[in-house]
């Protein structure tokens, strides 16, 4: 019998039209457009309305992956969402809302927490999934209304978060040249701290002190996260590299992670990378966390930039810590 292979045949995406740029942040905090522009390289990101929630624009993103896909919802038999701005902070999970939303009744569906890496832990389980045999075709989602989160207060963090969604359908094939290559994904628990929301959670449930603390809103370790980040990825993209014995010169879009253009530039200077493998869109949606990586690559599809059988390197890193790398054929037409 032939082996099942995971292949990644399908991109959507969905960005609210409303936007917050640096100019709009001058009059809330005190920063300015250079500053912000010179020290993340994003000018504006999106911001969902008050009544669009997280599962409304991955339910928007998912309908745009299934339509290009070729396939029905019917076929689906997975769903997946990367999520840490969920619908609700227990239950039920947004994958849940999200197969509600597409009429997708009767599969498995649950939610994963890896912050910014969520899209690419994904990937991985859609992989294990379909090459166990236990699923065909899994989609996957990423989708954050990182504003719901947000303190509009705090210049360190404010200015670099949006919102939005990604999602993929991720499909069994016997054609090895359309599979996903390799994923790895990682995780170091002891820098937990760099990058959370302390509540609400059974560490500090809902309660007035959580309110007049302002804990239920992003912290974040900024320069730490981000030293941590430039080298965790640097050697994490040449090592995955490395054990496929792909050289960088043979990846078509390096696709990283949007959280800040100086981190972006310092892995692909070290990766010796040329300007057009590079896919940026950090200057136009911010960092999206998990809707991030899926978001970039629905931008150069759009382009008609991203052609069948395209290497992708994806690259990621968040709160947790996560961060995740993975080579990854694009199978869709
Ligand atoms: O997505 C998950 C992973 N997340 C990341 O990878 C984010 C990583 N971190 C970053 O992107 C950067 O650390 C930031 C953009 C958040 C900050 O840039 P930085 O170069 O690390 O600046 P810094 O935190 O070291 O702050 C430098 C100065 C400070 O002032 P003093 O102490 O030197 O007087 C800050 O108070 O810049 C000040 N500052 C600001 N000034 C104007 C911090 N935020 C702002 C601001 N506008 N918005």
């Amino acid at each position: 019998m032939s082996k099942t292979y995971a292949s990644f045949i399908s991109i959507g995406a969905y960005v609210p039209s409303k936007i917050l740029d640096n100019k709009m942040l001058e009059e809330m905090i005190d920063t300015t457009d250079e500053w912000i522009t010179k020290r993340t390289g994003i000018k504006e990101r999106h911001i969902a309305n008050e009544n669009e929630y997280t599962s409304d624009m991955g339910a928007k993103a998912s309908q745009q992956a299934i339509e290009r896909s070729g396939l029905s919802t019917d076929d689906i038999d997975l769903v997946l969402c990367a999520t840490v701005t969920p619908d609700y902070f227990n239950m039920p999970s947004t994958a849940c809302i999200i197969s509600d939303k597409l009429g997708i009744r009767d599969v498995q569906a649950f939610d994963i927490s890896a912050a910014c890496s969520g899209f690419v832990y994904l990937l991985s389980i859609a992989k294990a999934f379909i090459e166990s045999g236990m699923k065909k075709n899994v989609l996957i989602v990423g989708a954050e209304k990182f504003s719901s989160i947000v303190d509009y207060s705090d210049r360190g963090t404010c200015i670099l978060f949006g919102d939005g969604a990604g999602a993929a359908v991720i499909s069994a094939t016997t054609d090895k040249d359309k599979a996903i290559i390799d994923i790895h994904a990682s995780a170091d628990g002891s820098y937990s701290d760099f990058l959370m929301t302390p509540a609400p959670g059974s560490v500090n449930p809902a309660s007035q002190k959580v309110l007049d603390e302002g804990l239920n809103f992003v912290k974040m370790k900024g320069n730490e996260t981000f030293k941590l980040a430039v080298k965790t990825l640097t050697k994490d993209v040449k090592n995955i590299l490395a054990h496929n014995n792909i050289e960088s010169s043979d990846i078509k879009h390096f696709i990283p992670h949007q959280a800040n253009y100086r981190i972006i530039k310092a892995v692909g200077d070290a990766l010796k990378l040329e300007k057009e493998q590079i896919v940026l869109t950090v200057h136009k949606f911010g960092n999206t966390s998990a809707a991030s990586i899926p978001m970039a690559i629905n931008d150069i599809y759009e382009l008609g930039r991203l052609k069948e059988n395209e290497l992708m390197l994806l690259d990621t890193f968040g709160g947790g810590l996560t961060w995740a790398s993975a080579l990854v054929p694009f199978a869709g037409k």
